[in-house]
């Protein structure tokens, strides 16, 4: 027999237990052992008159069983002195059931101000100030169980009862609330629609119906959300007749009618009502913020295609699936980790693959592992990456249905924030960032993130683009690609050149990319070159290290990032003339074939860290915020942008950076006015929008460990103000340096 549920040890206060519902519930706690407090006014069913007999006979029950009971004849309006009763008698209180009410039943325009007044007390003031009296000892002592006392008059509406199916819908909204305020602190609140035979309901029900809704049949629901093996919270459930349901929200899955920079009309409200209304595939939004997630998902999609008129899901996909890929379906999704474990013989395989030799004794402490110096070269940052994409890890992704003998790398970007080991095991994860549609092909982005023991060492971003596979309706651009930066008008500011031997391509290979069109003359035949071509990522290990040699003293760390466009091949053998623009720490590159001058890397650039900076941990060891570097940067880009951020984003955002519980830094980032600026410190004018977060969380959202909606439902970042202009936040973090 599965083990009785007791109360012994509870105090449990039931409101209105004089009679009805609320005596059945204060005889079945006190025989199981509670300690009960049984108010009741003892007045009529209007809410007029007084009396203590009604709870003082409950009392006695109670007692007559053994059983430990109280009385108080406050009103509910009293919240502070019932719960007093609870705290002078039995020391404490666990559990409220507000379920005092009263009827003042006239139909709408009878209602007079009264009729809506005492509604309003009894049932919504009146729970109110009695579950407000107990919430901080229940806070105290973590354990608190609440029920509220709604209707079906109050969720479905009843003819006649306009003030109570108000008054009993707000005890739900009241519910919800306490129920996520109260669920660290183990308060949980649940809301109940019963349905029972009692003086209230005696003048609409027939007697026999009357006879078998019995009180005691609500009863058990009630015990059950009270006791402490319950974990129900921000339930509502309907019950009756020894019938138990729980209800909740459905949405259906809506219309998206707005296009870009473009209002909605009625019309268009008119002309789509049939699928406005449509509850095929309906959604249960459990929570505010599963409810907002869908206006965040229409903002960008709007955002993104530049708007629908039509379902946007279903338009795009219609033309998609023509050309084998839908956007919709690929991007985000994540392909599965792969792992790569290297020693130093990788390493200097691969230094040898893009050019390094022992002629140069500069060289050494990438060829040999004895040297005291010996690194990894950090473009070797790219090999770990590759296998996320090899394995056929992209064919699997859904909705990039796509032909590989079309495929061509078009971009690539490295960033390395730190060193890489000279052997280890690392993790990579691969995400499709985004798919565009250039016409001729279809462009994909995958960002791939390298960890070394749960420690992000480095970020690529692939763009691989199919030819063919375009012309499916998508954008063209996307604010998550790396962009390419031409060099200056200017001569360039040094040149290196070095040649490639005949058998680069056959060493490259090794590092991990077998494709037959670098090594197998019938199939680069078939690809229409003449010869098997050198790996792209070749030709930018050679640049990069000629950049590293010339800018950076061969330092590895002092490497930070690197891009390029692959515009044209190079055949293995020919010579590499990298051309260099210092600009700060950014050296702009074009890699061309000195043979023919053909430019074959282009839009390029290597950026390097200046002086060695202290690290994101060192200046928190040193108490100062990780948060600080992000903002110095968003500051300088700001800058940088003229007004470009200013047009793009049109919003002052707030920032409160939070350290063990305390504000530790503000900020305002105001990309509304002039040129935009950043300003530390509280702001005198009006913030659109205001983000609360710890500096740790910040650091993950920008460093793109959580995305921003992800770390908002999670409630690690807290929204005020203008939710909508919070989507704006991408463009500002989006490329953000991991820092
Ligand atoms: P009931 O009239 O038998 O019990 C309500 C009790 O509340 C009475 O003993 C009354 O004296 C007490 N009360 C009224 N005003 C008070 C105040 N200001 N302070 C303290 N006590 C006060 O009614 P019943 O049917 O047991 O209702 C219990 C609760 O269930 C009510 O909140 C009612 O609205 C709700 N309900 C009942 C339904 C039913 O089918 N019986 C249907 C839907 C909701």
């Amino acid at each position: 027999m599965s083990v009785p549920l007791r109360f012994d040890g509870k105090v449990v206060l039931v409101t209105g237990a004089g009679g009805g519902l609320g005596r059945e519930y204060a005889l079945a706690f006190g025989e199981r052992g509670a300690s009960v407090v049984v108010n009741d006014l003892g007045g009529d069913i209007k809410g007029g008159g007084k009396s203590s007999a009604a709870a003082d006979k409950v009392v006695e029950e109670i007692r007559a069983k053994g059983g430990k009971a109280i009385a108080n004849y406050d009103s509910v309006e009293d919240g502070e002195k019932v719960i007093q009763t609870a705290l002078d008698e039995f020391g404490k209180i666990d559990i409220v059931v507000n379920n005092a009410g009263i009827l003042r039943d006239r139909s709408f325009a009878r209602t007079s101000d009264v009729d809506w007044d005492l509604i309003h007390r009894v049932h919504l003031r009146g729970s109110f100030m009695v579950t407000r009296a107990a919430w901080s000892h229940m806070k105290n002592q973590k354990f608190g169980r609440i029920i509220m006392t709604s209707s079906a008059a109050g969720i479905y509406g009843n003819f006649g009862q306009a003030n109570y199916s108000a008054a009993k819908l707000g005890l739900l909204g009241l519910a919800n609330t306490l129920a996520i305020e109260g669920q660290k602190y183990n308060i949980l609140c649940n809301t109940i629609a019963p349905t029972a035979g009692s003086r209230l309901t005696e003048t609409v029900m027939p007697p026999d119906l009357l006879e078998s809704l019995k009180a005691e049949y609500v009863t058990p629901l009630v015990l059950w959300l009270c006791h402490d093996q319950c974990h129900e919270n921000s339930g509502l459930f309907e019950v009756g007749a020894g019938w138990i349901g729980k209800l909740r929200w459905e949405r259906s899955q809506g219309r998206s009618l707005r296009t870009k920079n473009q209002n909605i009309s009625p019309e268009a409200v008119r002309d789509h009502w049939d699928s406005i209304c449509d509850f095929t595939d309906a959604t249960k939004p459990a929570n505010i913020q599963e409810s907002l997630q869908t206006l965040v998902e229409v903002l960008s999609k709007v955002d993104s295609h530049g708007g629908v008129g039509v379902n946007p899901t279903a338009s795009l996909a219609t033309s998609a699936a023509a050309s084998g890929i839908n956007p919709m379906e690929a991007v985000g999704q994540k392909l599965s980790d792969s792992t790569f474990t290297y020693s130093h013989i990788q390493c200097i395989l691969y230094a040898l693959g893009v050019g390094m030799s022992t002629n140069d004794p500069d060289h050494l402490g990438f060829l040999y592992e004895g040297h005291e110096d010996f690194s990894c070269l950090p473009t070797f940052g790219v090999i770990p990456s590759m296998s996320a994409m090899m394995d056929g890890g992209l064919s699997s992704v859904p909705g990039l249905n796509i032909d590989f003998t079309q495929v061509l790398h078009g971009e690539q970007y490295l960033e390395v924030y730190k060193p890489l080991p000279t052997s280890g095991t690392l993790t990579s994860q691969a995400t499709i960032a985004d798919v565009l549609d250039k016409g001729s092909g279809a462009l994909i982005l995958m960002d791939v993130n390298t960890y070394s023991g749960g420690e992000l060492l480095c970020y690529n971003q692939w763009s691989v683009f199919v030819v063919g596979a375009g012309g499916f309706g998508g954008k063209r651009t996307s604010e998550k690609a790396k962009a390419l930066v031409p060099p200056p008008n200017r001569a360039p500011d040094a040149v290196v050149t070095d040649s490639t031997t005949r058998d680069q391509a056959a060493l490259y290979r090794l590092s991990g990319d077998f494709n037959p069109l670098h090594i197998d003359p019938g199939f680069a035949a078939m690809g229409g070159f003449k010869a098997p071509i050198l790996h792209g990522l070749c030709s930018f290990g050679f640049a990069a290290r000629h950049v590293l040699k010339q800018y950076a003293n061969n330092d590895p760390s002092r490497f930070k990032a690197i891009k390029v466009r692959f515009v044209k091949p190079v055949l293995p053998g020919q010579s590499l003339q990298t051309e260099m623009w210092k600009e700060g720490n950014r050296i702009h590159i074009q890699c061309k074939v000195k043979e023919t001058d053909a430019v074959v890397l282009s839009g390029a650039y290597v950026d390097l860290h200046g002086t060695p900076e202290a690290s994101p941990e060192d200046l928190t060891q040193a108490g100062a915020l990780q948060s600080e570097l992000v903002f110095a940067e968003i500051g300088r880009r700001i800058k940088d942008s003229g007004s470009e951020l200013v047009k793009k984003v049109n919003t002052v955002f707030g920032w409160e950076i939070m350290k063990d519980g305390k504000t530790v830094a503000q900020w305002t980032i105001d990309l509304k006015s002039g040129t935009g600026a950043l300003h530390k410190g509280p702001y005198s004018g009006q913030v659109d929008v205001t983000f609360t977060v710890s500096d740790g969380d910040f650091m993950e959202v920008v460093q793109g460990a959580i995305n921003p909606q992800k770390a908002f439902i999670a409630g690690k970042l807290k929204i005020r103000g203008n939710i909508m202009k919070a989507q704006k936040l991408d463009i500002i973090l989006k490329d953000f340096a991991k820092l």
